[in-house]
């Protein structure tokens, strides 16, 4: 946020000069990242529930929604590879995804994402702000980072601004002839309660009446070390876990 007007060679100094900016800063706003590497562990999860239609994506919480454009990443495992987009993500896949997982293709028909407090990558500040959250020697994640917004700015998601709770019924009646509804979330159900939580799942069934849904998310992993990759579909909601990737994606355990 003070590009140009601080650096870290001389953060002493710019505790000091840029006090008053930080102390609002702080106090003003939240932690709002968003960790593009959760893409690598969520890639093979949209593979295995891809029915061959385009999908319709609705990600709930996606910041600045640079996992909205997870199509447009290319992906590497020990088994195989995926895409061809200029950002490439790896990580440990101690339990790889099967490679005739990574031959499937996708086509994205439409993205939207509803978030309480959006970020807009677009512009400098939204740009700036999701750099803030990522610490000055991650320089790989920052890395990382830059290199998505670029991606991201070429054709923008939309990001609504407002509570999935309360929306997710208008939301889910406007469907797409032809496409496959596909709802995912990562890190973000977390801060809902247990009602916030049976809201949406009956929003879910509701909708799901008039056309099949398929929810994809981050869950708690039984053994608490990640997140568990589960896929529900409606009606019914029947959960299939998928795997557990690390909380940051940098690990994969495929079939966990
Ligand atoms: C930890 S961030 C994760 C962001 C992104 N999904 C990722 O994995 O990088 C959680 C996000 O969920 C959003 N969020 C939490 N509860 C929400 C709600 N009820 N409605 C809309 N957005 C919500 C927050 O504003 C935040 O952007």
């Amino acid at each position: 946020m003070l590009a140009q007007q601080a650096s870290w060679d001389d953060i002493g100094d710019a505790l000091v000069t840029e006090r008053a900016f930080l102390t609002r800063f702080t106090a003003e706003q939240d932690v709002q990242t968003n960790e593009v590497q959760r893409a690598w562990g969520l890639l093979p999860g949209f593979l295995s529930i891809a029915d061959g239609r385009p999908f319709d994506l609705l990600e709930l919480g996606p910041s600045a929604g640079l996992n909205l454009v997870w199509d447009r990443y290319s992906y590497r495992y020990s088994t195989g590879q995926w895409g061809d987009g200029p950002l490439e993500l790896a990580g440990a896949d101690r339990l790889p995804p099967p490679p005739e997982l990574l031959r499937r293709t996708v086509e994205v028909a439409r993205r939207r994402g509803i978030d309480l407090s959006p970020v807009d990558a677009t512009t400098e500040h939204g740009a700036r702000l999701l750099q803030a959250f990522v610490w000055a020697d991650q320089t790989e994640r920052l890395e990382r980072l830059r290199s998505a917004i670029e991606i991201l700015r070429t054709d923008p998601p939309a990001l609504l601004r407002g509570d999935y709770v309360e929306s997710l019924p208008a939301l889910l009646a406007d469907r797409r002839e032809g496409t496959q509804l596909v709802v995912f979330q990562t890190a973000s159900t977390m801060y809902v309660d247990r009602s916030g939580i049976d809201k949406l799942r009956s929003a879910l069934e509701e909708a799901s009446r008039r056309e099949p849904i398929v929810y994809l998310g981050t869950g708690r992993a039984p053994e608490d070390d990640g997140y568990s990759l589960d896929v529900e579909r409606f009606p019914g909601g029947e959960l299939t876990r998928l795997a557990v990737f690390d909380f940051h994606g940098e690990w994969l355990d495929w079939g966990r």
